[in-house]
C-alpha cells in the first residue's frame, strides 16, 4: 500500500498524461455539467456576465451570418449567444452530457459530440474559438495536433481565437498538497474515498495538479497540466503551424493587453503556405 500510494504521489515526468477519463467519465460530468451552470463560480465556465460581454465581443469581430466553431463549448453557454449574435454555430465537446444540455437549450446551433484532437473538416469555418484557457491544458504534442485540425478547419484568412494563462500566474504558484476524505462520494467518484492532491511546479511556467483517488479496491490518478504563454511563445508556436498574430487582449472579453494581466487572449490568422 505505502509503495503504491507514494509512487502515485511522486512527482510526474513532465507532461505525462493520465489515461483515467476526466471530462467525460459518467459521474465526473455530472457534477462538472453542474458547476459549469453555477452563475456562482468560475470554475468550469465563467460567470454569466463575463461570458456575456465576451460573447458579443467575439460576434463582433467577424461578418453576421459568419460560420463559427467553438471547440470545448461545455453545456454550450457562449455558442448560444454566438447564435443570437447572428452567427452560424457548430458547437463541439467530448462530455455527452454538457452537449445533451447544450441541444436542450438552443435549438439554433448544430452540436457535435466529438473529441476536437480528431475532428477532420475542410475549410469550412470563420472562426475558432477555445475559451477558458484549454489550451495551456493540453500537452505539446496535443496543441500540435489541434493546430493542424483548426488550420484545416478554417477558410483561408479565418482566425483561431483562444485564450490562456500567462506566467504571471506563476508568480504565486506553491507545490502544495492535501487530502480530502469523502464518505459519502463526492466530485470524483459516487462511491466513498480518499483524494489526496499535489501541486507540482516546472520550469518556464508549467504546474500539474495531481489528483490520486482511492477507493476500498482501487486507486487511480489525474494529471491535470498548465502551461503559462506569453504573447512571444504563443507567436512562435502557432507560426510553424501556419497561424501569425492578430491581435493579443489580457482577456477573451477583448480587455486592453496588459502584461501584469493573468490570462491572456489571442487572436491568429491562418496563413497560405
Ligand atoms: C473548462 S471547460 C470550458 C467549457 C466552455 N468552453 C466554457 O467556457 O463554458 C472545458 C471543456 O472542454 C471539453 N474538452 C476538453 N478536452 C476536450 C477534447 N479533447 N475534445 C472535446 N472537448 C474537450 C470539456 O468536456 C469541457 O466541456
Amino acid at each position: 500500500m505505502y509503495t503504491e500510494l507514494s509512487a502515485l504521489l511522486q512527482k510526474p515526468r513532465l507532461y505525462e498524461k493520465t489515461t483515467s477519463k476526466f471530462w467525460n467519465d459518467p459521474h465526473i460530468s455530472a457534477g462538472m455539467l453542474k458547476t459549469h451552470l453555477d452563475p456562482n463560480t468560475d470554475a468550469a465556465s465563467r460567470k454569466p456576465e463575463t461570458i456575456r460581454r465576451s460573447a458579443h465581443w467575439i460576434s463582433s469581430l467577424i461578418p453576421c451570418g459568419a460560420a463559427l466553431m467553438d471547440i470545448g463549448c461545455g453545456p454550450g453557454l457562449y455558442t448560444r449567444q454566438f447564435a443570437e449574435c447572428g452567427l452560424r454555430v457548430t458547437g463541439m465537446d467530448f462530455s455527452e452530457r454538457s452537449i445533451a444540455w447544450a441541444r436542450e437549450h438552443d435549438a439554433a446551433s448544430t452540436y457535435l459530440v466529438q473529441d476536437y484532437l480528431e475532428m477532420d473538416f475542410d475549410s469550412a469555418f470563420g472562426i475558432i474559438t477555445l475559451v477558458w484557457c484549454d489550451y495551456g491544458a493540453l500537452v505539446p504534442e496535443d496543441r500540435t495536433n489541434l493546430l493542424r485540425r483548426v488550420r484545416k478547419a478554417l477558410k483561408p484568412g479565418g482566425l483561431f481565437l483562444f485564450d490562456v494563462f500567462t506566467p504571471r500566474r506563476y508568480d504565486t504558484f506553491e507545490e502544495e498538497t492535501s487530502w480530502e476524505i469523502c464518505e459519502d462520494g463526492g466530485f470524483w467518484s459516487p462511491r466513498p474515498y480518499l483524494c489526496l492532491s499535489v501541486k507540482y511546479c516546472y520550469e518556464n511556467h508549467i504546474g500539474v495538479w495531481r489528483y490520486v483517488i482511492v477507493e476500498d479496491d482501487t486507486s487511480r490518478s489525474y494529471n491535470i497540466w498548465d502551461t503559462g504563454f506569453t504573447r512571444e511563445d504563443l507567436s512562435e508556436e502557432l507560426a510553424v503551424q501556419g497561424f501569425s498574430p492578430l491581435a493579443f487582449y489580457s482577456d477573451a472579453e477583448g480587455g486592453a493587453y496588459d502584461a501584469a494581466s493573468s490570462t491572456l487572449c489571442a487572436i491568429m490568422k491562418k496563413t497560405e503556405r
